[in-house]
């Protein structure tokens, strides 16, 4: 059986995700802030059949962190699939001003950083070593086209910043786990309608994970890619 863990696991792209693996059989470490106040939601997937833990996991929080490292690790000896999905975007200036470079509070910008790239970093130090050991695993970095050097745009510069760095840090893993069967990838889900993308985005859920999913499961994965679609896409 293979192993997962998702973070922000919750709700949104990261709920369906944790749904579509444990669907295909994987067991899926459900990382989320408050697993009390989601019991209704987890008791249903167990409910289903489905082989979920759900687990108490604040991305920010070194002390979560070592906890499930040291609770898959005592469970089960290994990880497959890390799933960097748990994200923050918290710069809207109400009265319909959007967050821009000159007005944007650093503070927030740092919050996001913090929870966007910081999160994901403390994930993978605390389980790509795990996936050294073993001789391979996976991790899936949730990123966005807002991030996208080459893409680039105005407006919301700590989200957009705060994506850049983590596919700055997918290229940077993926070098220094050169020669191994690790495999970490960025991915752009497109804008998916969740709390985060709101009513209005193109996608649901399912179309956003399904990228995600492909890259949990395919034979053979790219390595050290950004992708959208299934397709790698630039920088
Ligand atoms: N939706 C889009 O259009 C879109 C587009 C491009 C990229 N993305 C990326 O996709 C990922 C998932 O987004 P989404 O649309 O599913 O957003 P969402 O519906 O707002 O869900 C965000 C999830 O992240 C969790 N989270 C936030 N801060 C956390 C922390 N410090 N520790 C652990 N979990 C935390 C939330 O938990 P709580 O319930 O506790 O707040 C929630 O489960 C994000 O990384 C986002 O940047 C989304």
């Amino acid at each position: 059986m293979k192993i997962a863990l998702v973070t922000g696991a919750n709700r949104g792209i990261g709920l369906e995700v944790s749904r579509q693996l444990a669907t295909l059989g994987f067991k899926v470490y459900m990382g989320m802030r408050n697993p009390e106040s989601n019991r209704d939601l987890t008791d249903d997937l167990l409910a289903q059949g489905l082989n979920i833990v759900p687990v108490k996991l604040d991305v920010t929080k070194t002390a979560d962190v070592r906890e499930v490292q040291t609770l898959i690790k005592e469970n089960e000896k290994r990880i497959d699939v890390l799933v960097n999905n748990a994200g923050v975007f918290l710069e809207t200036l109400g009265g319909g001003l959007e967050s821009s470079v000159l007005n944007v509070d650093p503070v927030i910008v740092l919050k996001t950083i913090e929870t966007n790239t910081i999160g994901p970093l403390k994930m993978i130090q605390a389980f790509v070593p795990l996936m050294l050991s073993q001789g391979e695993g996976r991790v899936i970095n949730v990123s966005s086209g807002m991030g996208s050097l080459n893409e680039m745009q105005g407006k919301y510069p700590g989200y957009r910043m705060s994506k850049t760095a983590m596919n700055a840090l997918t290229a940077i893993t993926q070098s220094e786990s050169q020669g191994s069967a690790i495999y970490i990838n960025s991915v752009c889900p497109g804008w998916v309608r969740t709390d985060m993308g709101g009513e209005s985005a193109h996608r649901s859920v399912s179309e956003g994970a399904e990228t995600i999913v492909w890259l949990a499961t395919t034979d053979n994965p790219p390595q050290g890619k950004f992708l959208r679609d299934k397709e790698t896409i630039d920088w």
